[in-house]
């Protein structure tokens, strides 16, 4: 009786690691300016309002900007935690609206050369960011790279930002058809960035999701069209991240919604970090 109830706590137990495990949301796109880069900052500062706990890790190498928007001077990165002796929470770098930062610097190259000790070491630190975090944003650069779309096709979730542009909306279906040929099972989310209006906006995810349904075969989400607003220009010049800046404009309420959308989509079965970094090196090496 008594093992049998152990069995069952420990049941239990381990269910709760696994529910406990961080969602990895990877923010990409075709074409580069699209506003990936806002969009995961101000997203993960709605997220944070959404009550959950967010980490924005800048994985765009060497070019990222995450720092940028949200005004701050990150002091250490990856790297620091590969080979500088440093803990987890020394590599989190705290940021407006109660948003954490992970800068991926020159670490995100690294993680292709470490040996299998580092990468040990590398995994069972990271791991503990799950029991941290609830949703991981992944600010990736543009197009399609091995560096770029292996952190898409190491995640769980992805959201390829594009604009109403024919040529964003062209280079976000060829995103689209990279990543769905190797990971069929991701989920594919789409935000429609910079629209002169929703229904604009929502035509254009509504070209870009038929098409990916009649020649991929796949089906993506709409996770939010945000508009082209004068307060995000505004908001980047004084490195503000928007939503905090101007909470009241079109451009927050819509990334608002997107956060409860994906606040409230049922999620994948998460990877969490561990997993991330796993599937990462599987596909470097
Ligand atoms: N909704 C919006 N309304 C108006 N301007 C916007 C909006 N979103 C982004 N921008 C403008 O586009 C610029 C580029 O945005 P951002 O740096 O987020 O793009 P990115 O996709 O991360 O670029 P990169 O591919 O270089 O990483 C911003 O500095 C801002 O001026
Ligand atoms: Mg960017």
């Amino acid at each position: 009786m008594r093992d049998q109830a152990q069995s069952l706590r420990e049941l239990a137990r381990a269910a709760a690691r696994a529910a406990r495990r961080a969602r990895v949301v990877t923010v990409t796109s075709g074409k580069g300016g699209v506003g990936k880069t806002n969009l995961s900052v101000n997203l993960g500062i709605s997220l944070v309002r959404c009550g959950l706990r967010v980490v924005v890790v800048d994985a765009d190498l060497g070019l990222g900007n995450v720092d940028i928007v949200l005004g701050i001077d990150p002091v250490r990165s990856l790297s620091d935690l590969l080979y500088g002796g440093c803990s987890v929470e020394d590599v989190l770098e705290p940021a407006p609206g109660g948003l954490k930062i992970l800068s991926g610097g020159s670490g995100v190259y690294e993680l292709a050369s470490l040996t299998e000790a580092e990468l040990q070491h590398l995994v069972h630190h990271i791991e503990q960011l799950d029991s941290l975090f609830d949703v991981m944003l992944l600010d990736t650069g543009a197009g399609i790279g091995p560096n770029v779309t292996s952190f898409a096709l190491a995640s769980d979730e992805v959201v390829v930002v594009t604009t109403t542009d024919p040529t964003s909306l062209a280079d976000a279906y060829a995103v689209i058809k990279w990543i769905s040929a190797r990971r069929p099972d991701v989920s594919l989310n789409v935000a429609v960035n910079m629209a002169p209006d929703f229904r604009e906006g929502e035509a254009t995810f509504r070209r870009l999701d038929s098409a990916a349904k009649r020649f991929l075969g796949v089906k993506t989400n709409l996770l939010g069209v945000v508009p082209r607003d004068e307060a995000v220009v505004q908001a980047v010049k004084r490195q503000e991240p928007f939503v905090l800046a101007s909470p009241n404009v079109a451009a927050s309420r819509a990334v608002d919604a997107m956060a409860r959308r994906l606040a409230g989509v049922p999620q994948p079965e998460a990877t969490g970090f561990g997993g991330l970094i796993r599937r990462l090196l599987r596909l470097e090496r």
